[in-house]
């Protein structure tokens, strides 16, 4: 029994002292390769600073951790080291004074794992540059970001309004409607065709795309981001999420070989098409960025990145306007004012009428949709702030703490248009609204996201009264669940006809 008891002490001191040999070998590797980086919470082995953190709420135990620290400081997320950037002042300086240092994608393991690195979204180097200009260029053919492309969104925006008018009345979740409305915008772009509502693979997929975002943006999504490996092999809703890849890219390499057999090489009709003829170009250069899989992943970037964060913020405005419906009220004066109920709203309206403009930013501001942006890591070697970031580190800008910052906005901590209005009530804009993240990898769908947002939300705005089924006081507007998104509560509303 004796001898029993002393082996497994000698076990446990064998293990310990090998764990506290491999972390102090590990400390000084890393030390040698480290330069500088900014002091922060003291990391354990194998953890690191998993104890200071909430995985259910990573962001805010984030902006917790630089009241000690301060605007920048080092955390590490298991054994890798990131360097956390929090406030309007510390992000401006890394992302867009030092643009170019700070604009890698940074280790997204839950990403990872699909993407390996292709597609726009999570590729770096010369790769990212290549596809990233390549999808601009074409999708601004198609009009992203511009007016020619408005008619297309009005029309989908009339469409979501004809549903909403068919449930006459009756309660409903608007996720779906939503969510095929703004999706059907980035088809046209991508796969060339707009989807009908009932259309059942489509549906599907949507419902796919809603999980991982929810997934993702649960402690499951945020553990795997910190210990993929061990992850792996623990079970949880966290498997879904390369369910759900698998059928996405199943979905997307149908649509890329339906292309292939009906392509008309002097007639492309959309994005997918541009990029089949761009293969061809290129198929004899063994460097080439453009083949199978990188379409694959950059159609994924599109799609997912063109539905989930819009419609998401969609259905958050939604709620938002019915929680202050003395704002959504004079949302309605003023369309009542500028558009009238005989037309449907347009971009250009949007100068004439600063208060719905407001509002929209607000909603932005105020649900700060991805609270951290996506990681991002240093390109090479980078001084900054009296620290010196080796080349690769990880970084986090922390997109909530802008859009939160007190320097920068009159009343952050609630929701409040004045936030984006000046003494006369004109609209006026502000260097840190990042909800797209600023710098040299700002959201490349910026501009569609912005026009989306502000035709959808007036359409129905126009057209309906949303009525929620609690008291505004009761309706709750903390997120359901927030990491890689903050994902809204669900709720039913009706909408009334004006
Ligand atoms: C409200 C809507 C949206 C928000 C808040 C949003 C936000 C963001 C943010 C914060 C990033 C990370 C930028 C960085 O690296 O720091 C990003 C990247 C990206 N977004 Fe969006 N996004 C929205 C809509 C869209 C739309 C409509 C599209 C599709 C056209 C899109 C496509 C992308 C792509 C492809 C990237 C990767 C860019 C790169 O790595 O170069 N997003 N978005």
């Amino acid at each position: 029994m004796v001898a029993g008891t002393s082996t497994a002490l000698g076990w446990l001191l064998v293990l310990l002292f090998s764990a506290v040999a491999w972390y102090l070998s590990g400390q000084r590797r890393a030390g040698n390769k480290r330069g500088k980086l900014p002091p922060g919470p003291t990391p354990l082995p194998l953890v690191g600073n998993l104890f200071h953190l909430d995985p259910r709420e990573m962001h805010r135990s984030l902006e917790k951790l630089s009241k000690t620290y301060g605007p920048v400081y080092t955390i590490h997320l298991g054994s890798l080291p990131c360097v956390v950037l929090c406030g309007y002042q510390a992000v401006k300086e890394a992302l867009v004074d030092q643009g170019d240092d700070f604009s890698d994608r940074g280790a997204f393991p839950v990403f990872y794992r699909f993407t390996q690195g292709n597609g726009i979204a999570f590729s770096n180097g010369e790769k990212w540059k290549v596809l990233r200009r390549f999808a601009l260029h074409t999708l601004k053919n198609f009009g992203m970001g511009r007016s020619s492309l408005e008619p297309r969104i009005q029309e989908e925006a009339q469409c979501l309004a004809q549903e909403f008018q068919g449930k006459k009345g009756v309660p409903f979740n608007p996720i779906d409607l939503v969510c095929r409305a703004v999706s059907n915008v980035i088809c046209v772009l991508v796969f060339g065709k707009r989807y009908d509502y009932e259309d059942a693979d489509f549906l599907l997929l949507l419902d796919h795309f809603n999980e991982n975002f929810r997934i993702m943006s649960s402690r499951w999504g945020e553990l795997y981001n910190i210990f993929p490996r061990l992850m792996d092999f623990v079970p949880g809703p966290h498997h879904r999420i390369f369910h759900n890849f698998e059928k996405l890219r199943q979905f997307i390499t149908e649509h890329v070989r339906r292309h292939q057999k009906h392509l008309d090489r002097n007639n492309p009709q959309d994005y997918i098409d541009h990029f089949l003829l761009r293969m061809e170009q290129e198929k004899q250069d063994p460097q080439s960025y453009f083949h199978m899989d990188t379409l694959v992943m950059s159609t994924h970037n599109l799609f997912f990145g063109g539905t989930e964060t819009t419609s998401t913020t969609l259905r958050y405005g939604f709620l938002i306007l019915m929680k202050y419906p003395e704002v959504a009220a004079r949302v309605q004066q003023e369309i009542d004012r500028v558009v009238g109920p005989g037309r449907p709203p347009c971009l250009a309206d949007r100068k004439a009428m600063p208060y719905t403009d407001a509002v929209v930013y607000e909603i932005q501001r105020f649900i700060s949709i991805l609270p951290m942006g996506l990681p991002r890591a240093v390109i090479r070697d980078t001084p900054f702030r009296g620290f010196l970031l080796p080349k690769g580190t990880n970084v986090i800008p922390l997109l909530s703490s802008v859009l939160s910052d007190p320097t920068r906005f009159k009343d952050p901590a609630s929701f409040n248009p004045a936030n984006f209005l000046d003494k006369e009530d004109a609209f006026q804009g502000n260097d840190a609204f990042v909800p797209f993240a600023p710098g040299k990898r700002i959201c490349l769908g910026a501009s569609l996201a912005r026009m989306e947002i502000f035709l959808f939300l007036t359409t129905i705005l126009q057209q309906f009264t949303l009525q929620p089924l609690v008291p505004p006081a009761e309706i709750d507007l903390t997120p359901l669940c927030t990491g890689l998104g903050n994902v809204p509560r669900p709720y039913e509303f009706r909408v009334l006809p004006r």
